[in-house]
Protein backbone atom coordinates (compact mmCIF):
# COMPACT_ATOMS: atom_id res chain seq x y z
CA UNK A 1 0.00 0.00 0.00
CA UNK A 2 3.07 2.02 0.91
CA UNK A 3 4.20 2.02 -2.40
CA UNK A 4 1.28 3.54 -4.36
CA UNK A 5 1.69 6.23 -1.63
CA UNK A 6 4.50 8.19 -3.37
CA UNK A 7 3.61 11.76 -4.35
CA UNK A 8 5.83 13.38 -6.87
CA UNK A 9 6.08 16.55 -7.43
CA UNK A 10 4.72 15.91 -11.20
CA UNK A 11 1.81 14.68 -9.50
CA UNK A 12 1.30 17.94 -7.25
CA UNK A 13 1.86 20.37 -10.32
CA UNK A 14 -0.52 17.79 -12.32
CA UNK A 15 -3.20 18.17 -9.68
CA UNK A 16 -2.63 21.92 -9.73
CA UNK A 17 -3.20 22.62 -12.98
CA UNK A 18 -6.29 21.15 -13.17
CA UNK A 19 -7.56 22.51 -10.09
CA UNK A 20 -7.20 25.87 -11.95
CA UNK A 21 -10.81 25.49 -13.85
CA UNK A 22 -12.33 24.36 -9.60
CA UNK A 23 -10.78 28.03 -9.26
CA UNK A 24 -12.34 29.59 -12.06
CA UNK A 25 -15.49 27.79 -11.30
CA UNK A 26 -15.56 29.57 -7.79
CA UNK A 27 -14.35 32.67 -8.99
CA UNK A 28 -17.15 33.14 -11.33
CA UNK A 29 -19.70 31.59 -8.69
CA UNK A 30 -18.60 34.33 -6.55
CA UNK A 31 -17.66 37.53 -8.65
CA UNK A 32 -20.91 38.67 -9.97
CA UNK A 33 -21.93 39.33 -5.71
CA UNK A 34 -20.21 42.39 -4.95
CA UNK A 35 -20.77 44.51 -8.49
CA UNK A 36 -24.69 44.37 -8.39
CA UNK A 37 -24.99 48.07 -7.65
CA UNK A 38 -22.40 48.88 -10.84
CA UNK A 39 -23.90 46.04 -13.11
CA UNK A 40 -27.40 47.49 -12.38
CA UNK A 41 -26.57 51.32 -12.91
CA UNK A 42 -24.52 49.85 -16.05
CA UNK A 43 -27.93 48.79 -17.41
CA UNK A 44 -29.74 52.05 -16.72
CA UNK A 45 -26.90 53.89 -18.41
CA UNK A 46 -27.10 51.77 -21.58
CA UNK A 47 -30.77 52.34 -21.37
CA UNK A 48 -30.67 55.78 -21.74
CA UNK A 49 -28.36 55.92 -23.97
CA UNK A 50 -30.72 53.57 -26.41
CA UNK A 51 -33.82 54.66 -25.67
CA UNK A 52 -33.34 58.48 -23.98
CA UNK A 53 -35.42 57.02 -20.30
CA UNK A 54 -34.39 55.12 -17.60
CA UNK A 55 -35.14 51.77 -17.45
CA UNK A 56 -37.78 50.77 -15.26
CA UNK A 57 -36.96 49.50 -11.60
CA UNK A 58 -38.58 46.33 -13.12
CA UNK A 59 -36.93 45.37 -16.16
CA UNK A 60 -33.48 46.46 -14.10
CA UNK A 61 -34.34 43.21 -11.82
CA UNK A 62 -35.39 41.57 -14.79
CA UNK A 63 -31.64 41.65 -16.69
CA UNK A 64 -29.86 41.73 -13.42
CA UNK A 65 -31.64 38.11 -12.46
CA UNK A 66 -31.18 36.88 -15.98
CA UNK A 67 -27.57 38.18 -16.21
CA UNK A 68 -26.93 35.96 -12.51
CA UNK A 69 -29.07 33.00 -13.57
CA UNK A 70 -27.53 32.24 -16.89
CA UNK A 71 -24.92 31.16 -15.47
CA UNK A 72 -25.98 28.02 -14.48
CA UNK A 73 -28.40 27.68 -17.18
CA UNK A 74 -24.44 27.52 -18.88
CA UNK A 75 -23.40 25.21 -16.15
CA UNK A 76 -26.39 23.04 -16.81
CA UNK A 77 -25.17 22.71 -20.77
CA UNK A 78 -21.80 22.78 -20.48
CA UNK A 79 -21.70 19.53 -17.14
CA UNK A 80 -23.92 17.63 -19.65
CA UNK A 81 -21.64 17.67 -22.02
CA UNK A 82 -18.49 17.12 -20.98
CA UNK A 83 -18.78 12.98 -21.27
CA UNK A 84 -18.52 13.68 -25.21
CA UNK A 85 -15.91 15.94 -25.15
CA UNK A 86 -13.62 13.59 -22.57
CA UNK A 87 -14.05 10.46 -24.46
CA UNK A 88 -13.80 12.51 -27.55
CA UNK A 89 -10.81 14.37 -26.97
CA UNK A 90 -9.86 13.01 -23.82
CA UNK A 91 -9.07 14.38 -20.37
CA UNK A 92 -6.48 16.70 -20.83
CA UNK A 93 -7.21 17.90 -24.31
CA UNK A 94 -10.66 19.08 -23.36
CA UNK A 95 -9.43 20.73 -20.65
CA UNK A 96 -7.29 22.73 -23.38
CA UNK A 97 -10.13 23.58 -25.49
CA UNK A 98 -12.68 24.22 -22.91
CA UNK A 99 -10.25 27.75 -21.94
CA UNK A 100 -11.40 29.22 -25.39
CA UNK A 101 -14.39 29.84 -23.58
CA UNK A 102 -13.29 31.23 -20.66
CA UNK A 103 -11.22 33.81 -22.93
CA UNK A 104 -14.63 34.40 -25.12
CA UNK A 105 -16.62 35.14 -22.17
CA UNK A 106 -14.42 37.38 -20.26
CA UNK A 107 -13.81 39.39 -23.49
CA UNK A 108 -17.79 39.66 -23.54
CA UNK A 109 -17.92 40.75 -20.32
CA UNK A 110 -15.05 42.95 -20.50
CA UNK A 111 -15.99 45.00 -23.29
CA UNK A 112 -19.47 45.15 -22.51
CA UNK A 113 -18.72 49.05 -21.36
CA UNK A 114 -17.16 50.35 -23.81
CA UNK A 115 -19.63 48.45 -26.44
CA UNK A 116 -22.32 49.90 -24.48
CA UNK A 117 -23.62 46.52 -24.30
CA UNK A 118 -25.71 44.72 -21.52
CA UNK A 119 -26.55 42.08 -23.79
CA UNK A 120 -22.28 41.03 -23.34
CA UNK A 121 -22.37 40.82 -19.44
CA UNK A 122 -25.27 38.21 -20.51
CA UNK A 123 -23.99 36.29 -23.30
CA UNK A 124 -20.44 36.36 -21.52
CA UNK A 125 -22.15 35.05 -18.22
CA UNK A 126 -23.71 32.05 -20.81
CA UNK A 127 -20.34 31.00 -21.81
CA UNK A 128 -18.47 31.19 -18.60
CA UNK A 129 -21.66 29.10 -17.26
CA UNK A 130 -20.56 26.61 -19.92
CA UNK A 131 -16.80 27.00 -19.70
CA UNK A 132 -17.52 26.26 -15.57
CA UNK A 133 -19.93 23.56 -16.41
CA UNK A 134 -17.75 21.74 -18.08
CA UNK A 135 -15.28 21.64 -15.88
CA UNK A 136 -17.00 20.82 -13.21
CA UNK A 137 -17.01 17.43 -14.67
CA UNK A 138 -13.62 17.52 -16.18
CA UNK A 139 -11.28 18.23 -13.17
CA UNK A 140 -12.87 15.75 -10.81
CA UNK A 141 -12.28 13.25 -13.45
CA UNK A 142 -8.69 14.06 -14.21
CA UNK A 143 -8.15 14.35 -10.77
CA UNK A 144 -9.39 11.76 -10.03
CA UNK A 145 -8.07 8.90 -12.58
CA UNK A 146 -4.56 10.41 -11.82
CA UNK A 147 -4.47 10.06 -8.14
CA UNK A 148 -3.56 7.11 -6.27
CA UNK A 149 -6.34 4.79 -4.64
CA UNK A 150 -5.24 5.78 -0.90
CA UNK A 151 -4.87 9.65 -1.43
CA UNK A 152 -8.06 9.48 -4.07
CA UNK A 153 -10.50 11.56 -1.72
CA UNK A 154 -7.97 13.90 -0.15
CA UNK A 155 -6.99 14.46 -3.95
CA UNK A 156 -10.51 14.79 -4.92
CA UNK A 157 -11.26 16.94 -2.26
CA UNK A 158 -9.04 19.52 -4.04
CA UNK A 159 -11.55 20.47 -6.22
CA UNK A 160 -13.55 22.28 -3.97
CA UNK A 161 -10.41 23.49 -2.41
CA UNK A 162 -9.96 25.53 -5.77
CA UNK A 163 -13.70 26.10 -5.94
CA UNK A 164 -13.49 27.90 -2.58
CA UNK A 165 -10.31 29.66 -2.99
CA UNK A 166 -11.88 31.30 -6.08
CA UNK A 167 -15.38 32.25 -4.55
CA UNK A 168 -12.51 33.33 -1.53
CA UNK A 169 -11.15 35.62 -4.33
CA UNK A 170 -13.71 37.00 -6.16
CA UNK A 171 -15.06 38.22 -2.75
CA UNK A 172 -11.92 40.18 -1.75
CA UNK A 173 -11.11 41.74 -5.78
CA UNK A 174 -15.09 42.36 -5.20
CA UNK A 175 -14.28 45.33 -2.58
CA UNK A 176 -15.06 48.62 -4.06
CA UNK A 177 -11.36 49.44 -3.09
CA UNK A 178 -10.09 46.81 -5.30
CA UNK A 179 -12.11 45.99 -8.36
CA UNK A 180 -15.37 46.24 -7.28
CA UNK A 181 -15.29 49.98 -8.30
CA UNK A 182 -17.30 52.09 -10.55
CA UNK A 183 -14.38 52.32 -13.34
CA UNK A 184 -13.01 49.14 -13.20
CA UNK A 185 -15.82 46.02 -12.60
CA UNK A 186 -16.11 45.05 -16.32
CA UNK A 187 -12.04 44.15 -15.07
CA UNK A 188 -13.12 42.05 -12.19
CA UNK A 189 -15.50 39.87 -15.09
CA UNK A 190 -12.81 39.86 -17.44
CA UNK A 191 -10.25 38.70 -14.81
CA UNK A 192 -11.17 35.03 -15.42
CA UNK A 193 -9.48 35.10 -18.65
CA UNK A 194 -6.14 35.12 -16.67
CA UNK A 195 -5.87 31.74 -15.23
CA UNK A 196 -6.85 30.22 -18.15
CA UNK A 197 -4.26 31.47 -20.45
CA UNK A 198 -2.13 30.26 -17.50
CA UNK A 199 -3.85 26.45 -17.57
CA UNK A 200 -3.14 26.57 -21.17
CA UNK A 201 0.51 27.49 -20.90
CA UNK A 202 1.04 24.46 -18.49
CA UNK A 203 -1.34 21.74 -19.32
CA UNK A 204 1.25 20.67 -21.92
CA UNK A 205 3.04 19.78 -19.37
CA UNK A 206 1.05 17.75 -17.72
CA UNK A 207 0.31 13.78 -18.89
CA UNK A 208 -3.21 12.38 -19.72
CA UNK A 209 -5.03 10.24 -17.71
CA UNK A 210 -2.93 7.30 -18.14
CA UNK A 211 -6.70 5.50 -17.41
CA UNK A 212 -8.00 7.72 -20.77
CA UNK A 213 -4.07 6.41 -22.32
CA UNK A 214 -4.51 2.76 -21.26
CA UNK A 215 -8.34 1.80 -20.96
CA UNK A 216 -9.81 3.93 -23.57
CA UNK A 217 -7.13 4.07 -26.13
CA UNK A 218 -5.66 0.63 -25.55
CA UNK A 219 -2.01 2.75 -25.40
CA UNK A 220 -0.45 0.89 -22.47
CA UNK A 221 3.33 1.80 -23.10
CA UNK A 222 2.21 5.73 -22.75
CA UNK A 223 0.24 4.89 -20.09
CA UNK A 224 3.10 3.15 -18.45
CA UNK A 225 5.21 5.98 -19.21
CA UNK A 226 2.67 8.42 -17.87
CA UNK A 227 2.42 6.48 -14.45
CA UNK A 228 6.18 6.35 -14.13
CA UNK A 229 6.56 9.93 -14.43
CA UNK A 230 3.36 10.56 -11.59
CA UNK A 231 4.40 8.08 -9.46
CA UNK A 232 8.12 8.54 -9.74
CA UNK A 233 9.17 5.05 -9.81
CA UNK A 234 9.68 2.60 -12.47
CA UNK A 235 7.74 -0.24 -10.36
CA UNK A 236 4.30 0.90 -11.50
CA UNK A 237 2.92 -2.80 -12.50
CA UNK A 238 0.21 -2.52 -9.36
CA UNK A 239 -1.77 0.45 -11.33
CA UNK A 240 -1.06 -0.83 -14.69
CA UNK A 241 -2.70 -4.19 -13.52
CA UNK A 242 -5.69 -2.97 -11.54
CA UNK A 243 -6.20 -0.60 -14.69
CA UNK A 244 -5.89 -3.47 -16.96
CA UNK A 245 -8.53 -5.44 -14.75
CA UNK A 246 -10.71 -2.56 -15.40
CA UNK A 247 -10.02 -2.59 -18.86
CA UNK A 248 -11.00 -6.19 -19.35
CA UNK A 249 -14.12 -6.07 -17.32
CA UNK A 250 -14.96 -2.91 -19.41
CA UNK A 251 -14.35 -4.63 -22.93
CA UNK A 252 -17.77 -6.00 -23.43
CA UNK A 253 -19.39 -2.38 -22.53
CA UNK A 254 -16.77 0.07 -24.00
CA UNK A 255 -18.08 3.34 -23.93
CA UNK A 256 -21.48 4.07 -22.05
CA UNK A 257 -23.70 6.57 -23.58
CA UNK A 258 -26.14 8.48 -20.86
CA UNK A 259 -28.87 6.76 -22.26
CA UNK A 260 -27.21 3.66 -21.70
CA UNK A 261 -26.78 4.42 -18.06
CA UNK A 262 -30.30 4.94 -17.58
CA UNK A 263 -31.24 1.50 -18.96
CA UNK A 264 -29.01 -0.76 -17.31
CA UNK A 265 -30.03 -2.11 -14.00
CA UNK A 266 -26.20 -2.38 -12.81
CA UNK A 267 -25.68 1.37 -12.89
CA UNK A 268 -29.28 2.41 -11.27
CA UNK A 269 -28.10 2.09 -7.53
CA UNK A 270 -24.50 4.09 -7.93
CA UNK A 271 -26.42 6.77 -10.25
CA UNK A 272 -29.50 7.49 -7.53
CA UNK A 273 -26.67 7.84 -5.29
CA UNK A 274 -24.27 10.31 -7.55
CA UNK A 275 -27.34 12.55 -8.20
CA UNK A 276 -28.96 12.40 -4.46
CA UNK A 277 -25.49 13.23 -3.24
CA UNK A 278 -25.36 16.01 -5.41
CA UNK A 279 -28.82 17.01 -4.74
CA UNK A 280 -28.10 17.29 -1.04
CA UNK A 281 -25.00 19.74 -1.51
CA UNK A 282 -27.21 21.99 -3.88
CA UNK A 283 -30.34 21.43 -1.69
CA UNK A 284 -28.99 22.18 1.61
CA UNK A 285 -29.02 25.88 0.81
CA UNK A 286 -25.14 26.78 1.04
CA UNK A 287 -25.89 28.84 -2.44
CA UNK A 288 -28.87 31.21 -0.10
CA UNK A 289 -25.79 32.19 1.64
CA UNK A 290 -23.30 32.23 -1.07
CA UNK A 291 -25.93 34.25 -3.26
CA UNK A 292 -27.15 36.13 -1.11
CA UNK A 293 -25.43 36.55 2.50
CA UNK A 294 -25.10 39.95 2.58
CA UNK A 295 -28.92 40.22 2.49
CA UNK A 296 -28.95 37.54 4.91
CA UNK A 297 -26.20 39.54 7.57
CA UNK A 298 -28.53 42.62 6.64
CA UNK A 299 -31.04 41.44 7.75
CA UNK A 300 -30.06 39.78 11.14
CA UNK A 301 -28.97 43.29 12.23
CA UNK A 302 -25.07 43.27 11.05
CA UNK A 303 -23.20 46.41 10.75
CA UNK A 304 -21.20 45.54 7.90
CA UNK A 305 -22.10 42.31 6.15
CA UNK A 306 -19.72 42.58 3.26
CA UNK A 307 -17.03 42.06 5.45
CA UNK A 308 -19.02 39.36 7.51
CA UNK A 309 -19.42 38.03 3.80
CA UNK A 310 -15.68 37.49 3.85
CA UNK A 311 -15.51 36.15 6.73
CA UNK A 312 -17.88 33.05 5.21
CA UNK A 313 -15.44 32.87 2.80
CA UNK A 314 -12.33 32.10 4.78
CA UNK A 315 -14.83 29.46 7.23
CA UNK A 316 -15.38 28.14 3.83
CA UNK A 317 -11.73 27.66 2.69
CA UNK A 318 -10.63 26.75 6.38
CA UNK A 319 -12.91 24.01 6.46
CA UNK A 320 -12.30 22.49 2.78
CA UNK A 321 -9.12 21.92 4.48
CA UNK A 322 -9.77 20.26 7.50
CA UNK A 323 -12.11 17.78 4.98
CA UNK A 324 -9.26 17.32 2.90
CA UNK A 325 -6.95 15.78 6.36
CA UNK A 326 -9.99 14.52 7.47
CA UNK A 327 -11.48 12.31 4.77
CA UNK A 328 -8.60 9.30 4.41
CA UNK A 329 -9.11 8.83 7.87
CA UNK A 330 -12.98 9.31 8.46
CA UNK A 331 -14.33 8.06 5.14
CA UNK A 332 -16.56 9.77 3.20
CA UNK A 333 -19.63 8.40 4.87
CA UNK A 334 -19.28 9.63 7.86
CA UNK A 335 -17.85 13.16 6.63
CA UNK A 336 -20.80 13.62 4.43
CA UNK A 337 -23.41 12.37 7.06
CA UNK A 338 -21.61 15.02 9.66
CA UNK A 339 -21.84 17.85 7.59
CA UNK A 340 -25.18 17.33 6.63
CA UNK A 341 -26.59 17.16 10.34
CA UNK A 342 -24.72 20.05 11.66
CA UNK A 343 -25.72 21.99 8.26
CA UNK A 344 -29.37 21.07 9.67
CA UNK A 345 -28.90 22.00 13.19
CA UNK A 346 -27.38 25.56 12.20
CA UNK A 347 -30.15 26.08 9.81
CA UNK A 348 -32.33 25.62 12.92
CA UNK A 349 -30.18 27.65 15.33
CA UNK A 350 -30.31 30.39 12.32
CA UNK A 351 -34.12 30.21 12.21
CA UNK A 352 -34.49 31.07 15.84
CA UNK A 353 -31.99 33.63 16.00
CA UNK A 354 -33.40 35.65 12.74
CA UNK A 355 -37.13 35.40 14.77
CA UNK A 356 -35.59 36.68 17.89
CA UNK A 357 -33.50 39.12 16.57
CA UNK A 358 -35.83 41.99 16.53
CA UNK A 359 -36.46 41.47 20.57
CA UNK A 360 -32.56 40.71 21.48
CA UNK A 361 -29.91 42.52 19.92
CA UNK A 362 -26.99 39.66 20.50
CA UNK A 363 -28.91 37.43 18.21
CA UNK A 364 -27.36 38.74 15.25
CA UNK A 365 -23.72 37.66 16.94
CA UNK A 366 -25.69 34.01 17.06
CA UNK A 367 -26.95 34.70 13.46
CA UNK A 368 -23.41 35.08 12.72
CA UNK A 369 -22.18 32.31 14.13
CA UNK A 370 -24.90 29.55 12.78
CA UNK A 371 -24.27 30.73 8.95
CA UNK A 372 -20.30 30.40 10.19
CA UNK A 373 -21.32 26.58 11.67
CA UNK A 374 -23.17 26.04 8.77
CA UNK A 375 -20.89 26.86 6.13
CA UNK A 376 -17.96 24.89 7.71
CA UNK A 377 -20.30 22.08 7.90
CA UNK A 378 -20.85 22.50 4.39
CA UNK A 379 -17.18 21.95 3.59
CA UNK A 380 -16.37 18.73 5.63
CA UNK A 381 -18.67 16.51 3.47
CA UNK A 382 -21.41 18.23 1.48
CA UNK A 383 -18.81 20.49 -0.51
CA UNK A 384 -16.18 18.77 -1.16
CA UNK A 385 -17.83 14.65 -1.47
CA UNK A 386 -20.47 15.02 -4.72
CA UNK A 387 -18.00 15.88 -6.57
CA UNK A 388 -15.47 13.42 -6.51
CA UNK A 389 -17.46 10.52 -5.27
CA UNK A 390 -19.15 10.37 -8.75
CA UNK A 391 -15.92 9.42 -10.44
CA UNK A 392 -15.67 7.11 -7.63
CA UNK A 393 -19.07 5.01 -8.33
CA UNK A 394 -18.11 4.61 -11.72
CA UNK A 395 -15.56 2.46 -13.45
CA UNK A 396 -13.66 4.21 -16.64
CA UNK A 397 -17.02 2.90 -18.99
CA UNK A 398 -20.00 4.53 -17.51
CA UNK A 399 -17.69 7.88 -15.35
CA UNK A 400 -17.99 10.60 -18.19
CA UNK A 401 -21.84 9.86 -18.28
CA UNK A 402 -22.20 9.61 -14.86
CA UNK A 403 -20.06 12.64 -14.56
CA UNK A 404 -22.41 14.47 -17.05
CA UNK A 405 -25.76 13.27 -15.59
CA UNK A 406 -24.89 14.19 -12.09
CA UNK A 407 -23.43 17.55 -12.87
CA UNK A 408 -26.44 18.35 -14.60
CA UNK A 409 -28.00 17.65 -11.81
CA UNK A 410 -26.05 19.79 -9.38
CA UNK A 411 -26.15 22.78 -11.18
CA UNK A 412 -29.87 22.35 -12.27
CA UNK A 413 -30.58 22.14 -8.31
CA UNK A 414 -28.11 25.70 -7.91
CA UNK A 415 -29.99 27.33 -10.49
CA UNK A 416 -33.04 26.29 -8.54
CA UNK A 417 -32.19 27.33 -5.37
CA UNK A 418 -30.22 30.66 -6.95
CA UNK A 419 -33.99 32.07 -8.61
CA UNK A 420 -36.42 31.03 -5.91
CA UNK A 421 -34.07 32.13 -2.83
CA UNK A 422 -35.04 35.98 -2.82
CA UNK A 423 -39.05 34.97 -3.24
CA UNK A 424 -39.01 31.97 -0.69
CA UNK A 425 -37.41 34.84 1.68
CA UNK A 426 -40.20 37.26 0.94
CA UNK A 427 -43.09 34.45 0.99
CA UNK A 428 -41.54 32.79 4.52
CA UNK A 429 -39.27 35.22 6.02
CA UNK A 430 -37.09 34.28 8.80
CA UNK A 431 -38.35 30.71 8.50
CA UNK A 432 -37.25 30.42 5.18
CA UNK A 433 -34.09 28.14 5.96
CA UNK A 434 -36.50 25.74 7.95
CA UNK A 435 -36.97 24.05 3.87
CA UNK A 436 -33.54 23.71 3.78
CA UNK A 437 -33.56 21.92 7.41
CA UNK A 438 -36.22 19.85 6.11
CA UNK A 439 -34.15 18.56 2.61
CA UNK A 440 -30.90 18.00 5.10
CA UNK A 441 -32.77 15.68 7.10
CA UNK A 442 -33.90 13.50 3.96
CA UNK A 443 -30.22 13.38 2.85
CA UNK A 444 -29.21 12.97 6.24
CA UNK A 445 -31.57 9.35 6.32
CA UNK A 446 -30.69 8.47 2.73
CA UNK A 447 -27.34 8.73 3.24
CA UNK A 448 -27.33 6.86 6.20
CA UNK A 449 -29.61 3.56 4.60
CA UNK A 450 -27.69 3.76 0.72
CA UNK A 451 -24.05 5.37 0.86
CA UNK A 452 -21.46 2.99 0.69
CA UNK A 453 -18.05 3.95 2.00
CA UNK A 454 -15.28 4.03 -0.91
CA UNK A 455 -12.04 4.84 0.99
CA UNK A 456 -9.50 3.04 0.23
CA UNK A 457 -11.27 0.98 -2.75
CA UNK A 458 -10.05 0.70 -5.96
CA UNK A 459 -12.64 1.87 -8.98
CA UNK A 460 -13.09 -1.62 -9.83
CA UNK A 461 -14.07 -2.61 -6.12
CA UNK A 462 -16.71 -0.24 -5.63
CA UNK A 463 -18.32 -1.14 -9.29
CA UNK A 464 -17.98 -4.91 -8.15
CA UNK A 465 -19.38 -3.98 -4.89
CA UNK A 466 -22.70 -2.69 -6.91
CA UNK A 467 -22.53 -4.95 -9.60
CA UNK A 468 -23.47 -8.01 -6.89
CA UNK A 469 -26.48 -8.56 -5.25
CA UNK A 470 -25.41 -9.48 -2.03
CA UNK A 471 -21.64 -8.91 -1.50
CA UNK A 472 -19.80 -10.90 0.78
CA UNK A 473 -18.77 -9.12 4.31
CA UNK A 474 -14.94 -9.28 3.20
CA UNK A 475 -15.15 -6.88 0.05
CA UNK A 476 -15.71 -4.44 3.53
CA UNK A 477 -12.48 -1.97 3.29
CA UNK A 478 -9.30 -3.63 4.37
CA UNK A 479 -8.24 -0.23 5.98
CA UNK A 480 -4.23 0.73 5.64
CA UNK A 481 -3.15 0.20 9.20
CA UNK A 482 -2.59 4.26 9.54
CA UNK A 483 -6.23 4.62 9.32
CA UNK A 484 -6.99 1.67 11.07
CA UNK A 485 -9.06 3.68 14.15
CA UNK A 486 -11.67 4.49 10.71
CA UNK A 487 -12.42 0.78 10.08
CA UNK A 488 -15.66 1.37 12.32
CA UNK A 489 -17.06 3.85 10.44
CA UNK A 490 -16.55 1.89 7.13
CA UNK A 491 -19.56 0.40 6.02
CA UNK A 492 -19.20 -2.71 3.44
CA UNK A 493 -20.80 -1.88 -0.32
CA UNK A 494 -24.55 -1.92 -0.15
CA UNK A 495 -26.52 -4.84 -0.70
CA UNK A 496 -28.68 -4.21 -2.96
CA UNK A 497 -32.69 -2.54 -1.55
C1 LIG B 1 -19.70 23.65 -4.09
C2 LIG B 1 -20.94 23.91 -4.85
C3 LIG B 1 -21.05 25.33 -5.25
C4 LIG B 1 -20.91 26.22 -4.05
C5 LIG B 1 -19.61 25.94 -3.36
C6 LIG B 1 -19.48 26.72 -2.09
O1 LIG B 1 -18.62 23.60 -4.96
O2 LIG B 1 -21.00 23.09 -5.99
O3 LIG B 1 -22.29 25.53 -5.89
O4 LIG B 1 -21.00 27.56 -4.42
O5 LIG B 1 -19.49 24.58 -3.06
O6 LIG B 1 -18.26 26.49 -1.46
Amino acid sequence: MDGEKQVTGYLLFSLATAVIGSLQFGYNTGVINAPEQKLRSFFNDTWMERYGEPISPGMNTIVWSIAVAIFSVGGMVGSFSVGVMANRFGRRRSMFLVNVLAVIGGLLMGFSTICSSYEMVIAGRLVIGLFCGLFTGLTPMYVGEVSPTPLRGAFGTLHQLGVVVGILIAQIFGLEALLGSDKLWPLLLALTVAPAVLQCILLPFCPESPRFLLINLKQEEQARKALVRLRGTEDVSKDLHEMKEESTKMAMEKKVTIAELFRSPSYRQPLLIAVMLQLSQQLSGINAVFYYSTGIFDSAGVRQPIYATIGAGIVNTIFTVVSLFLVEKAGRRTLHLLGLGGMAVSALVMTISLLLQKHINAMSYVAILAVMIFVAMFELGPGPIPWFIVAELFSQGPRPAAMAVAGCCNWTANFLVGISFPKLEELCGPWVFLIFTAFLILFFIFTFIKVPETKGKTFDEIARGFGNASPPASSSVEDPPASASAAATATPLPASP
